[in-house]
């Protein structure tokens, strides 16, 4: 299997698993039962839930270690330039050379924050609708979530292109599959973003 096909499978597989967390992150509107009690039938699962883990860290770590490769092979490709800009690059594999990098300080954090406990002032083991809420009420870290989100928009919607390219698309940058592909990662983003707004609005408490 070629460097490009690995980034973009373990792309699409962390693209599909984000669905499924902004779906269980909107239950939390129908109320702290009902996102207590999604949080707890996925502890149910046990081995499963931690081989989707286990297969999550996996395909982080491959997807960094692809498309660093990929990076790596276009830059050594290009002609020498004298005028040097940090990062280099067209101004796309610039956003992503930026923002793959924060995305994985997001996710770092996030997981001490809300998985572990360990950055959050009144962390309850299982109380995730309370630990969510608490958790976002400071404006700071309540609004990173959104600038959180509309990075995995701008990560997803490039991400996204390039993974069909490698599929052997090459009508990605023609109309309407670019204008699908922005629509899924504009609503994933709107999806994450909804909950840190409404805790910051006051409307989820
Ligand atoms: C911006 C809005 C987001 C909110 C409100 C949110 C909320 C949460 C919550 C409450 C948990 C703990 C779930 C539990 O204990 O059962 C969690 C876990 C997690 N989140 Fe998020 N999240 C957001 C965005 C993201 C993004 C953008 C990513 C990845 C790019 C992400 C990756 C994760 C991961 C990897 C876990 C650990 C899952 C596990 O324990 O198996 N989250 N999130």
């Amino acid at each position: 299997m070629t460097t490009k096909w690995l980034a973009a499978l373990t792309g699409l597989f962390m693209a599909g698993w984000l669905v499924l967390h902004v779906l269980g992150n909107l239950t939390a509107f129908s109320g702290a039962a009902a996102l207590d009690g999604y949080a707890a039938a996925l502890r149910r699962l046990g081995p499963l839930l931690w081989l989707m883990r286990a297969a999550l860290v996996a395909a982080v770590v491959v997807h960094i270690a692809a498309t660093v490769s990929l990076a790596r092979r276009a830059q050594a490709a290009r002609p020498i330039r004298h005028v040097h800009r940090w990062p280099r690059g067209s101004s796309t594999s610039r956003l992503m050379v930026v923002g793959g990098p924060l995305l994985l300080v997001f996710i770092v954090y996030h997981l001490l924050h809300l998985t572990f406990g360990l950055l959050h002032p009144s962390f309850a083991p299982g109380h995730v609708y309370a630990n969510l809420v608490c958790g976002l009420a400071p404006p700071l870290i309540g609004a990173f979530h959104v600038v959180a989100a509309a990075l995995v928009a701008l990560h997803l919607h490039h991400g996204l292109a390039s993974a069909l390219v490698s599929f052997g698309s090459r009508r990605v940058s023609a109309g309407v599959l670019r204008h699908l592909l922005r629509g899924v990662a504009v609503a994933i983003a709107v999806g994450f973003a909804t909950v840190p707004v409404a805790v910051l609005a006051g409307a989820l408490r």
